[in-house]
C-alpha cells in the first residue's frame, strides 16, 4: 500500500488582487494529493448563491490565437465541492496530462486568478429528491466532489437519519481527499452546533479500491450485487420506500448503478420532478 501523503503547497496566505479577468476569482489555497488529483480554494463572488451539489463553469484564459493574438476563456464544468454556506469556494480536480484546461490548472498557486462563471446548475440537489430516511451518495474518482459539498451541508443531516457515502477509486491515494474530509466532519463546528454533537454517527463511509490493495477491494456495483456491501455496512438492501440516492461517476458506472436502482424500484428525479434518485456525470466521455 503506497498512499501518497498530501502536501499542502500553500495555505490561505494570499492577499486577493483586484480581478483583471471577467468573472475572475483569486486562488487562496492549493493541495495536491497524487500526480492526478488536487483541490483548490478560491474567493467567492459576493452575489453567487448556489445549492450544495451544483456545478459551475470554471477555467483560465486560453493561449493567444497565433493569427489575431486574442485570448479566449477555456472553461470546463466543475462541481462545487464546498457547501452553500462557505464564504470561499472549493474544487476537487483531476490533472489530465494533455487536457486543455487541467494541464495548466494543475499549476495554479495562491494569488493566481481563475475564471468562474457564476451560473450554478445541476441535478445532485436535495430539491430533486422526495423525503426519505436514508440517503446513499455513490461516487467514483472525482465524482466525490459534489458529495464533498453535500456532506458539509446541514440539510443532509436534517433530512435523513442515515447518510451512506461510497467511493470507489483505482488506488488508495485517490481516496485521501474524501477520507480526510469525512474525518474532519467530526470537528465541524457548524454541523455540531446545528445538528447536534455526534451528528457524524449518521455517516457510514464505504471506500473501495480496484487496482491497489486496501481493506475493501472491488467495484461498489459488484459489492452491492453480491450483498457484501450491505453486510459490511450492516444495512438492509435498497428499498424505494426509505432510500434516496445520488450518483456521480464515469458514464458506465452511472448507467450500471441507475439500472440497479431502477431494478430495486427507485425512480429518477429532477429539479422539475423530484423522485427517489438523481445522477450526474463526473466527466464527459
Ligand atoms: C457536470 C460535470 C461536472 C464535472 N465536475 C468535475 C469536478 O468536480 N472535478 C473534475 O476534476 N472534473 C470535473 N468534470 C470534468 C471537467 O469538466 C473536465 O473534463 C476536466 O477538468 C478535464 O479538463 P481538460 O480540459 O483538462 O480535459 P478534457 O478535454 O475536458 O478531458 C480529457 C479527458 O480526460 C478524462 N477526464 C476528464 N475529466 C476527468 C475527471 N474528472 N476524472 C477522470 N478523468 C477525466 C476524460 O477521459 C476526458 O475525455 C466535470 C464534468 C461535468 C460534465
Ligand atoms: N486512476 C489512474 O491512476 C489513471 C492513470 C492514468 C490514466 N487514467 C485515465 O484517466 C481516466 C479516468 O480514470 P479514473 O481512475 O479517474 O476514473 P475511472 O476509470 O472512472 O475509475 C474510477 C473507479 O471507478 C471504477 N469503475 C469504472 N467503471 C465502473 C463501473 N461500471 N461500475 C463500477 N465501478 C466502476 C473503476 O474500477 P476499475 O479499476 O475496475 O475500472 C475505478 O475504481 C481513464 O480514461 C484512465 O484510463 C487513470
Amino acid at each position: 500500500m503506497t498512499e501518497q501523503k498530501p502536501v499542502t503547497e500553500a495555505q490561505a496566505t494570499a492577499v486577493p488582487k483586484t480581478p483583471a479577468l471577467p468573472d475572475a476569482q483569486t486562488v487562496t489555497e492549493v493541495q495536491h494529493y497524487t500526480d492526478r488529483l488536487f483541490r483548490f480554494r478560491c474567493t467567492r463572488p459576493a452575489s453567487l448563491r448556489f445549492r450544495s451539489g451544483e456545478f459551475v463553469m470554471i477555467g483560465l484564459m486560453g493561449d493567444p490565437d497565433p493569427k489575431t493574438g486574442k485570448q479566449k476563456p477555456l472553461l470546463r464544468a466543475y462541481s462545487i465541492a464546498s457547501p452553500s454556506w462557505d464564504e470561499e469556494m472549493e474544487f476537487y480536480s483531476i490533472k489530465v496530462e494533455d487536457g486543455p484546461l487541467t494541464s495548466k490548472l494543475q499549476h495554479i498557486k495562491p494569488g493566481d486568478e481563475i475564471i468562474l462563471r457564476p451560473k450554478p446548475v445541476g441535478t445532485l440537489v436535495h430539491d430533486a429528491l422526495i423525503p426519505g430516511k436514508r440517503i446513499w451518495f455513490f461516487a467514483t474518482g472525482t465524482g466525490f466532489a459534489p458529495f464533498a459539498s453535500l456532506l458539509r451541508e446541514p440539510q443532509t443531516y436534517e433530512d435523513y437519519d442515515e447518510v451512506i457515502i461510497t467511493h470507489t477509486c483505482r488506488t488508495v491515494g485517490e481516496l485521501t481527499y474524501g477520507r480526510e474530509l469525512i474525518e474532519a466532519l467530526k470537528e465541524d463546528e457548524l454541523l455540531n452546533e446545528l445538528i447536534g454533537e455526534g451528528f457524524w454517527k449518521k455517516i457510514k463511509y464505504y471506500p473501495t479500491t480496484t487496482r491497489e490493495d486496501s481493506p475493501k477491494m472491488g467495484r461498489i456495483t459488484d459489492l452491492i450485487n453480491s450483498g457484501e456491501a450491505y453486510k459490511d455496512l450492516g444495512v438492509e438492501p435498497l428499498n424505494p420506500e426509505f432510500d434516496r440516492a445520488m450518483i456521480c461517476g464515469n458514464l458506465a458506472f452511472n448507467l450500471e448503478l441507475k439500472d440497479m436502482l431502477e431494478a430495486a424500484g427507485l425512480e429518477e428525479g429532477a429539479n422539475s420532478k423530484p423522485a427517489q434518485y438523481v445522477v450526474e456525470k463526473a466527466f464527459l466521455d
